[in-house]
């Protein structure tokens, strides 16, 4: 079954902020959204999202007829949001949440059993360029997720519940990764002796071109890596560092079973 946006809507978000705002933005940009269709309840919203057009927390009336419901509120706080607004959903409405770590079970649960599918995306939907991991066992539940994240996401199926655990560990939480793998760049670039500011605009520089050229140009990461190491030469010097048994493997393995540690920590 394959739906989109306009499909499924009214949507209604509960909670707007980094993550559902980010959501927005990238529909906006793509130009994909009438924000007359949104029905946002967040006790403190954005200039940015009261800025839009749509009906903010309008009278629970309203609530009635969205079609598609987006949680996203902190995992900590959804039961009470949830308790708050579920009896004002149509029953047949479609629940999609992004909270991570919460059961998929407690979430229809909470909205008398609706129909539910999870999501982990990435703050990179607000440029087109998000990734979003779908576990949902409803069929209807399961295109409504893809219908809201195609526009703006590269979307994954899982197969079971349980890999979201991985998939957090190496979708949604990995931005950070990157952002402190170039932190470390280059602060080693100015121990070297480069100025603060020349090592910043290497490091920041390169790593966009050589995730640009990733993406451009479909290769394999093993095969633009072969591209750029010359035998005996500086790269493979680094590289010999970075893939020695206790490198960058061996790290990463250990930081993402640590991810994935506390991911199920955090779900009970
Ligand atoms: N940020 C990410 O990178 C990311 C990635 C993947 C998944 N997620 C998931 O996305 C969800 C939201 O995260 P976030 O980073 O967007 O959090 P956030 O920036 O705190 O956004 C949540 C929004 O919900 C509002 N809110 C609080 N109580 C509410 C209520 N009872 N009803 C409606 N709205 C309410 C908050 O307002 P106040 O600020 O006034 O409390 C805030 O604007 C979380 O469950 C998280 O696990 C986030």
């Amino acid at each position: 079954m394959t739906l989109d946006l306009q499909s499924i809507g009214p949507i209604a978000f509960l909670g707007a902020g980094r993550m559902g705002g980010a959501l927005i933005e990238g529909w906006m940009r793509a130009g994909v959204l009438d924000p007359k269709s949104l029905i946002i309840v967040d006790p403190h919203p954005s200039q940015a999202i009261a800025a839009l057009g749509a009906r903010l927390n309008p009278p629970s009336i309203i609530l009635g007829e969205a079609r598609t419901l987006l949680l996203a509120v902190k995992p900590q706080i959804w039961r009470a949001a949830a308790a708050e607004i579920a009896p004002h959903l149509a029953p047949d409405a479609v629940i999609v949440s992004i909270a991570a770590g919460v059961p998929i079970t407690d979430i229809a649960a909470a909205f008398g059993g609706r129909r539910t599918a999870r999501v982990m995306p990435t703050t990179a939907v607000a440029i087109g360029k998000g990734v979003a991991s779908i576990y949902a066992p409803d069929e209807e539940a399961h295109a409504r997720a893809h219908a809201l994240f195609k526009p703006v996401a590269s979307v994954v199926d899982l197969s079971q519940e349980s890999q979201m655990h991985a998939a957090t560990a190496v979708s949604g939480s990995a931005p950070a990764y990157l952002y402190a793998f170039i932190e470390a760049l280059e602060a080693a670039g100015t121990r070297q002796g480069l100025s603060e500011k020349a090592s910043r605009r290497l490091a920041r520089a390169t790593i966009a071109g050589a995730s640009a050229l990733l993406e451009l140009s479909g290769e394999e990461p093993a095969e633009l890596r072969r591209q750029v190491t010359s035998p005996g030469g500086t790269t493979q010097a680094a590289l010999e560092v970075l893939m020695s048994k206790d490198g960058l493997g061996a790290l990463m393995d250990r930081a993402v079973a640590a991810a994935v540690n506390r991911s199920k920590d955090l779900a009970g």
